[in-house]
């Protein structure tokens, strides 16, 4: 996300390494005749790939409304290219970095503008809610974007439980603080915990979830395990993983992101094309697994949903 001048990327990081990888052997292999022969070959999946890895499964209902029918990116990529800073800053080490947090017993502790504040376990938070499948697009503010079948319930359900005041116009999260397992919070990248937040209205929106797990089942540690919120319109850094507070202010809370470099990364962080991260322009992007680059579309293609969320805003300046 920062840190990195454009010089320092190297094309195996924008690119997913798989169809980096892929690319490198075709163009060894067959001097490069049939270019429609790329895009056959990195989007060939045999069917282990569709599949989870053997973790726990869960117990869902497949929710069509909510769901994209795009092709799902598969799980391999899913689980190893991943953003999880608390492991590291490149998209392989979460993948096994993260195998060392231990994610029981787990408690959230939820504050501030609420009449039930209150320490929850993971059991008393999950127990009420029925999961469902949801397939959802996560686009990542550094260009490359996935299809992925989420398990999760809505945010809002959870929100209601805890009974806000009037006086809760934003909800912040926080994610887990423990160095002795999570390696990349030895190092000050950012400055920890990491925190988001969301409008009230963006919160309580039916699209906002709360993952549980993805692809039938829990998450795997990497991909923010036991909990992590996704916001399907909205820049993947706002999707908060490893969640352990829910804190409903007055004031508009700010991000870890925010924080570090704010001429970045701003509060709303809405995917849209017309308007350039400062480094590099937003206007296309890399789903995983594909070779041809694809135009981005506005609020990530949820605009018919979310639009009117911002209504008078000027998206150039609140991004
Ligand atoms: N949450 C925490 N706690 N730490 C992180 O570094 N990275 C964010 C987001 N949530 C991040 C996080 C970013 S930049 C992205 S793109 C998504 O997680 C990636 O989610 P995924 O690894 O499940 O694809």
């Amino acid at each position: 996300m920062l840190i990195k001048k454009p010089f320092a990327v190297k094309p195996s990081e924008i690119t997913d390494r798989s169809v980096y990888m892929n690319r490198r052997k075709f163009m060894q292999t067959t001097s490069g005749f049939f270019l429609a022969g790329i895009s056959s070959l990195v989007t060939a999946k045999t069917s282990e790939q569709q599949q989870g890895a053997g973790l726990a499964k869960l117990d869902y209902q497949a929710t069509a409304a909510y769901s994209t029918d795009e092709e799902k990116t598969p799980y391999q990529h899913v689980t190893q290219y991943n953003n999880f800073y608390e492991f590291g800053t490149d998209k392989y080490s979460p993948a096994h970095e993260a195998q060392s947090l231990t994610t029981r017993p787990w408690s959230v502790t939820v504050e501030g503008e609420v009449a039930k504040p209150g320490t929850y376990t993971l059991e008393d938070i999950l127990k009420p809610h029925a999961l469902e499948e949801r397939i959802y697009r996560l686009r990542c503010v550094e260009r490359w974007s996935m299809v992925i079948p989420w398990i999760g319930f809505p945010l809002a359900d959870l929100i209601k439980r805890f009974e806000p005041t009037s006086r809760a116009k934003y909800v912040e999260f926080t994610t887990l603080h423990r160095p002795e397992e999570m390696p990349g919070q030895k190092r000050r990248v950012l400055d920890w915990p990491y925190v988001e937040g969301l409008r009230m209205d963006e919160a309580m929106h039916p699209l906002t979830i709360m993952a549980v797990g993805l692809y039938g089942e829990v998450l795997p540690n990497q991909n923010g395990a036991p909990m992590r919120l996704v916001v399907p319109w909205k820049y993947g850094f706002k999707s908060i993983k490893s969640i352990v507070k829910i804190r409903f202010t007055e004031q508009q809370p700010v991000s870890a992101w925010t924080r570090t470099a704010p001429h970045e990364y701003g509060f709303y962080a809405n995917v849209n094309p017309g308007v350039d991260h400062p480094r590099w322009s937003q206007a296309r992007e890399r789903r995983l697994g594909e070779f041809l680059k694809r135009k981005t579309l506005l609020f990530n293609g949820y605009a018919d949903e979310v639009a009117s969320l911002y209504t008078g805003m000027d998206l150039s300046k609140n991004y």
